[in-house]
């Protein structure tokens, strides 16, 4: 799709970070959009700053966790607005797990799991049977992270492990549609080429209570993207960030060419992707990637 006029845009996690830029830089392109968030207070901010910007805007509360909450929102964009032709499941959170992983709390794990992994899963569900009906070219886009999808970082296994099952679903949804010859293209979104400023680091904002932490469970305390560089800054490593506009930039770039891997990847990345590729197969242990 190489034209975004009228089109309708569903973004969830749209109130901020990545699906915020998103929604600027599908409506600065001409499409409808509507994003999809948890944070209602977040969501209004975000609604109103586009539509003061002149975007087609619309704002759905909802809870990606509880598969009935994607299914409103895909009545409401396919029977009140017409239907979509871009759909981004796109909401994700950080555990902020910290220390060894045999100390995790259990509801870290099945907080991470219940957003990052049946987020995409119930958006793929409420979604993809529409855009399949719908018979005309879409776009569903997956944000990942090469954190899990191709790197395994030591310190925030519970979100690699949500990242990387992601991506499995991420391609098979890809070969499944190529398959079919359908026309909805799948793509794999990953917000880089650098640690993206956005809210992922004070994700506990969002925490439902369902998933409260325990109060003695191991913590991060990392808060912001400040937070983090000062903490490398005491092992002597700098932080390179991106800004989400960026990011936003590269996908509407990314689903215009057609691209399944929508991978800005810094040069540190890339080599240490390319490091783990010949472990595998050179059968050598794997070496331990730094954030780059
Ligand atoms: N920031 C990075 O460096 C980075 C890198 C790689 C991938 N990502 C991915 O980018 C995506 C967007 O995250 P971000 O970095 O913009 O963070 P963010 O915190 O700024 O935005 C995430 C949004 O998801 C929403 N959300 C959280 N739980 C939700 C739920 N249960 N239902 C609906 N919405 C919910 C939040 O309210 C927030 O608005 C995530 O999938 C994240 O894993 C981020």
């Amino acid at each position: 799709m190489r034209n975004f006029t009228d089109r309708l845009a569903v973004i969830t996690g749209g109130a901020s970070g990545v699906g915020r830029s998103l929604a600027f830089a599908l409506s600065d392109a001409g499409a409808r959009v509507l994003i999809a968030d948890i944070d209602a207070g977040a969501l209004a901010q975000t609604r109103d700053a586009l539509r003061a910007r002149g975007a087609r805007a619309d704002a759905r509360e909802c809870d990606v966790t509880d598969p009935a909450s994607l299914e409103d929102l895909a009545v409401f964009a396919f029977d009140e607005l017409g239907g979509a032709h871009l759909v981004f499941a796109n909401a994700g959170i950080g555990a902020g797990e910290a220390g060894p992983l045999w100390g995790y709390a259990e509801n870290d794990w099945k907080w991470c799991f219940a957003v990052n992994f049946w987020g995409v899963v119930h958006t793929i569900s409420a979604f993809m049977p529409r855009l399949v009906d719908q018979d005309s070219e879409a776009h569903f886009v997956i944000t990942g992270s090469a954190n899990g999808a191709l790197l395994v970082y030591p310190d925030q296994p519970i979100y690699s492990a949500t990242k990387a099952a992601v991506h499995a679903v991420a391609e098979a949804l890809y070969h499944q549609t190529v398959r079919a010859q359908s026309p909805v293209r799948i793509h794999a979104l990953f917000p880089g080429p650098h640690v993206v400023e956005t809210g992922i680091f004070n994700s506990q904002r969002v925490r439902p209570n369902r998933f409260e932490k325990p109060a003695d469970a191991p913590d991060t305390g990392i808060r912001s993207a400040a937070d983090l560089r000062r903490m490398l800054e005491a092992f002597g490593m700098e932080l390179t960030t991106t800004h989400p506009d960026e990011v936003a930039r590269t996908a509407l770039d990314g689903i215009r060419e057609g691209s399944f891997w929508i991978l800005p990847l810094n040069p540190t990345a890339e080599g240490q992707v390319r490091a783990r590729m010949d472990s595998i197969l050179d059968r050598t242990n794997p070496p331990v990637p730094s954030i780059g």
